[in-house]
């Protein structure tokens, strides 16, 4: 009966134990050993899942009860989730408890990144929306008659306005990329020619902080993608460099545009794009968080130069959509460099 149970068990893809009376278990499957390694060696429940809520569950069951859910939350090695359902099985007359559990870690993140997401967009909007309406008010009651007044904060209400319309651009962007993030871009794209195009682009932006962007490509680089998705990925990490690899106090520096064919092989060549700036760097805690919708490094520094935060999230999808890779090295002190390797157009 017990091997029989076992086989049964052993069928299921989700975690799954078999308990018999006195809290033995009786049978368990390969994802419930891969769970709880402690399984090997014991045969006694509370020694393998010492969650009393999931215990007093089982020995509901043997005292008659009707099924019950319960959640477990695993902290060792990673913080984990599962609800556990326990539930009666009766087999040649004799009573077990069968014990489910549903992962629910993934779903979870999902949502709290939901919510999280919802919480920064709109912490986002507001508070130009408020700078906004702060002046407006200032106009019709204090400053109403005042000209030069009117002038500056017109000037200022414009910037905001500008700085919510490019939020919600890259908002839409971002989910009109996600959505389409199974389909690949095809069309033959110049990535030379459009990093050059970005480049020329952000001349003034690069003049204004003594930062000069020199460029080393071959006369033309053809990969498989979408020109204005490849533009916004060149822009943002040139504008990065130039904005976060600028000196504070001044000093002359450059931003390094390298693009390369490198050869992997039999129809795997790629195109290599990589930016490189001298600036302050980036400690290795933030690394892995860059490409987050809204994380930065230094939030008020980057808002005080018209960031969203979006825009390497934007990088991270286009390049994904690409089937290309993005990479980031960079050590406090001895600036960034991102590196992006596109697919050849064939
Ligand atoms: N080259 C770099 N050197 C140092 N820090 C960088 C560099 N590039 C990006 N960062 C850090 O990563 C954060 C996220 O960059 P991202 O491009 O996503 O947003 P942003 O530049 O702040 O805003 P946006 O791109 O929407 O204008 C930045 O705020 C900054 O802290
Ligand atoms: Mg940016």
């Amino acid at each position: 009966m017990a091997g029989r149970l076992e086989a049964f068990v052993e069928a299921l893809p989700d975690p799954v134990l078999i308990i018999g009376r006195g809290q033995r278990i009786i049978a368990a499957n390969k994802p419930a050993c891969g769970l709880f390694p402690a399984l090997r060696e014991h045969k006694s429940l509370p020694l393998v899942i010492r969650s009393p809520d999931v215990l007093d569950a089982t020995a509901r069951v043997f005292e008659g009860g009707a099924a019950t859910t319960t959640m477990l939350h695993e902290r060792v090695p990673v913080e984990r989730v599962f609800e556990v359902h326990a539930a009666p099985l009766k087999d040649d007359g004799v009573d077990f408890a069968v014990l489910t559990l549903r992962d629910l870690t993934a779903a979870r993140r999902v949502e709290k990144m939901r919510v999280d997401f919802i919480a920064n967009a709109s912490h986002e909007l507001r508070t130009p929306l408020a700078s906004l309406l702060g002046f407006i008010e200032t106009l019709q009651g204090a400053a109403k008659d005042d000209r030069l007044a009117r002038e500056r904060f017109l000037a200022i209400m414009r910037d905001q306005g500008q700085r919510m319309a490019r939020l919600i651009d890259d908002l839409l962007s971002l989910s009109q990329i996600e959505q389409q993030q199974h389909l690949r871009p095809q069309s033959p794209v110049d990535l030379v020619e459009v990093v050059r195009h970005c480049a020329d682009g952000l001349t003034p932006v690069a003049q204004e902080n003594a930062i000069s962007i020199l460029i080393e490509a071959p006369d033309q680089l053809v990969v498989a993608g979408n020109r204005d998705e490849l533009t916004r990925v060149a822009e943002n990490l040139i504008e990065n460099a130039i904005k976060y690899g600028a000196s504070d106090t001044g000093e002359e520096s450059h931003v390094d545009v390298v693009i390369s064919l490198v050869r992997m092989g039999e129809g795997r060549d790629v195109a290599r794009l990589s930016v490189r700036d001298h600036g302050a760097g980036i400690a290795a805690e933030h690394l892995p968080r860059l490409t987050e919708r809204f994380y930065r490094v230094d939030a008020g520094k980057s808002r005080a130069k018209g960031g969203t935060g979006l825009g390497l999230a934007l990088v991270k999808h286009i390049v994904a959509r690409h089937r290309g890779l993005l990479r980031v090295s960079s050590r406090p002190g001895e600036g960034a460099e991102f590196t992006v390797e596109l697919p050849l157009d064939v």
